[in-house]
């Protein structure tokens, strides 16, 4: 016997049948939540695509309505919606406005298609003057627990108007709890929280905030969002947040932190969701239009990567695109 003859890998590689016999991981559309821009305007066909993300867009809520009836006609059935409001305030009034653009794109949404699951990205950032995702001080610190209360208010204005799961964002210590108990007392305590749990201050949300018009005016969001340096802190912010009542916990973005979604994966019993965020788009995006990738076997890599490091869910604005290949 020669060396190698009793392991032999390439036995359960040999054909496309065993290969899939053997197959460890699986992304299914279920698995898939498709990002989408909405956008304030009395224009119903307003359609503008956004720049650094090709083949995104932001679209008017009549646009978005046929847009997300397309994809659901290849599969799609969750889509999370970012609001762009008409006019912008140091409280960020739009965000908790029973008729703002996120709680009409909803409303919407819903009554045309029940069966989607409606996620609302619960924030400030796009809709405050000065860009940051809470209230600020007079030295232009965001203040925590004044904030808590007005993603309170946001939440439940989402789920109002129909949400099916609310996704706070902002990295405010509290604001699951605070969440959790504003849903209740109004009799939602059906309606789940996925909480952006691990959010990274990441340079990879750069395209998002020209899609979202979201930039902070000044400063950075360092003072809030996690330090890229950190693992052991992770673990902190999803202990918390799952004690507060997060019934899906989110790492984010996904591809810098594969780490970190295993480590969650390992710690805690919970369902885990990825996103994969609009810089980590933007990059495979630009290398594919380069001819460098290969669009298809290079997107549903980074995807199947992101669920073998412990996510059950992706948010990703490449959703529609990969259902087709996924029948
Ligand atoms: C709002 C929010 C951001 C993203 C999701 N929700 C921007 C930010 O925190 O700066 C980023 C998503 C992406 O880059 O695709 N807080
Ligand atoms: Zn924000």
């Amino acid at each position: 016997m020669n060396i190698g003859d009793f392991h032999r890998g390439r036995r359960l590689r040999r054909t496309a049948p065993l290969r899939e016999m053997v197959r460890e991981t699986e992304l299914r559309p279920a698995d898939l939540i498709q990002g989408y821009f909405v956008v304030d305007t009395p224009d119903a066909g307003f359609e503008k695509p956004i720049g650094s993300m090709p083949g995104q867009s932001q679209f008017s809520v009549e646009r978005l309505v046929v847009r997300v009836g397309k994809a659901m006609d290849l599969g799609l059935r969750s889509a999370i919606v970012f609001g762009l409001p008409q006019k912008k305030d140091p409280a960020g009034t739009g965000a908790y406005a029973d008729e703002g653009i996120v709680q009409r794109a909803v409303r919407r949404l819903k009554e045309t298609y029940p069966e989607l699951v409606v996620v609302t990205d619960v924030c400030l950032c796009e809709y405050t003057s000065h860009g940051h995702c809470g209230l600020l001080n007079d030295h232009g610190e965001v203040l925590n627990d004044p904030t808590l209360e007005l993603l309170a208010k946001t939440a439940l204005s989402h789920v109002r108007a129909g949400a099916d799961i609310v996704a706070p964002s902002d990295m405010m210590d509290g604001r699951v709890g605070a969440i959790r108990v504003a849903l209740d007392a109004a009799g939602f305590s059906h309606i789940p929280i996925m909480s952006y749990a691990v959010k990274y201050a990441s340079a990879f949300y750069g395209p998002f905030r020209e899609a979202a018009d979201s930039a902070p005016a000044f400063g950075d969001r360092r003072g809030y969002q996690m330090d890229p340096a950190n693992t052991r802190e992770a673990l902190r912010e999803a202990a918390a947040d799952f004690a507060e009542g997060a019934d899906i916990l989110m790492v984010k973005p996904a591809m810098p932190y594969l780490d970190i979604l295993r480590l969650l994966r390992d710690n805690f019993d919970t369902p885990i969701a990825a996103y994969q965020v609009s810089g980590e788009y933007a990059m495979l995006k630009a290398a594919i239009a380069n001819g460098w990738l290969d669009p298809k076997r290079a997107v549903l890599e980074s995807l199947i990567g992101i669920k073998r490091a412990g996510a059950d869910m992706i948010i990703t604005y490449f959703a529609e695109e990969v259902l087709p290949w996924l029948k």
